[in-house]
């Protein structure tokens, strides 16, 4: 496994592979767990060589967010990544992404307005940036992201369809503990007590899709089932639940046949988590 920190390195790497060979990138954050390597497994399976991005972003945390703490584990990520048989790692330094002087953006508009979008101003537009960046870069034939940050997947599904970026997105199912919390690297935050209450999220998410699957099909009565589970757990902050249109992610207010996004963001003491499930009636 190569690991290299400059854009010139990947550069050559990739021209040494050659024009006939397929290219997977899973850009990650790092600080990484079985979430991030069922990404790396399904490139693996698609693709002549995988690519694996660790770059802690700042441009996609706004002031009052994590950054500076943001864990990280540069050692055990190595290990991870080697293990599963990862060809090349892109791990470039703040500088390398953001020279001095770097003054261009990339935002995508509706689809990053609501839900995180709106929690999180400037956040999409700092994904949008880094992933156009990294997709220049690495140039792969195919990118990975995982179902477990929704809104993130339709930002770059919208981006890559309206700038005609030559890279196919492949969309992962959320990975999960037993107990239904979804994984994730913040996980990490919660002390035991915390994450004890945690899969209170998958929970409130199942209650609606219950409701569904019995035929419920009023928005409102499916976020109110989610509230009354979270309101349940006294270590539960709700930040929002919401159903909304799966493809366009606009909330809804009336019944739909069309595919439902349940979507919510909880904070238990100080770290935020957010999960969601895709309901449509052609999926049992
Ligand atoms: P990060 O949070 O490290 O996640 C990297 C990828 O792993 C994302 O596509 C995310 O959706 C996926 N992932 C995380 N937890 C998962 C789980 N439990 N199951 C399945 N997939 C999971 O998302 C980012 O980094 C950044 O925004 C990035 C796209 C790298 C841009 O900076």
């Amino acid at each position: 496994m190569q690991v290299v920190t400059t854009i010139s390195e990947f550069r050559a790497i990739h021209h040494a592979f050659g024009h006939e060979t397929t290219l997977g990138l899973v850009p990650t954050m790092g600080y990484l767990h079985e979430g991030h390597l069922a990404l790396v497994q399904r490139a693996r399976t698609e693709n002549d060589r995988v690519a694996v991005s660790i770059f802690v972003n700042p441009t996609q945390f706004n002031a009052n967010e994590d950054f500076n703490s943001y864990p990280r584990d540069q050692e055990h990520d190595l290990a991870l990544l080697q293990r599963a048989n990862v060809d090349v790692v892109f791990m470039p330094a703040v500088s390398e992404i953001y020279p001095e002087g770097f003054q261009t953006y990339v935002e995508v508009t509706g689809v990053s307005q609501g839900l995180e979008g709106e929690r999180r101003p400037g956040h999409f537009r700092g994904v949008a940036t880094v992933v156009t960046k990294l997709f220049n870069i690495i140039a792969p034939e195919r990118a990975y992201f995982g179902q477990k940050d929704a809104q993130q997947v339709a930002v770059i599904k919208r981006m890559v369809s309206d700038l005609a970026l030559a890279v196919e997105i492949v969309v992962v199912p959320t990975i999960r503990a037993e107990d239904g919390l979804a994984l994730s690297s913040r996980n990490s935050y919660l002390t035991p007590d915390q994450r004890a209450a945690a899969p209170v999220l998958f929970r409130a998410l199942e209650a609606a899709q219950q409701q569904y699957t019995m035929g419920v099909r009023d928005p409102e009565l499916l976020r109110r089932t989610m509230l009354a589970v979270l309101n349940r757990e006294p270590q539960a902050q709700v930040d929002y639940v919401s159903v909304a249109n799966a493809a366009t992610l606009v909330e809804l207010n009336v019944p739909t046949d069309q595919a439902l996004l349940l979507s919510l963001a909880v904070r238990i003491g100080k770290t935020r988590l957010i999960d969601n499930l895709i309901l449509s009636t052609s999926k049992k």
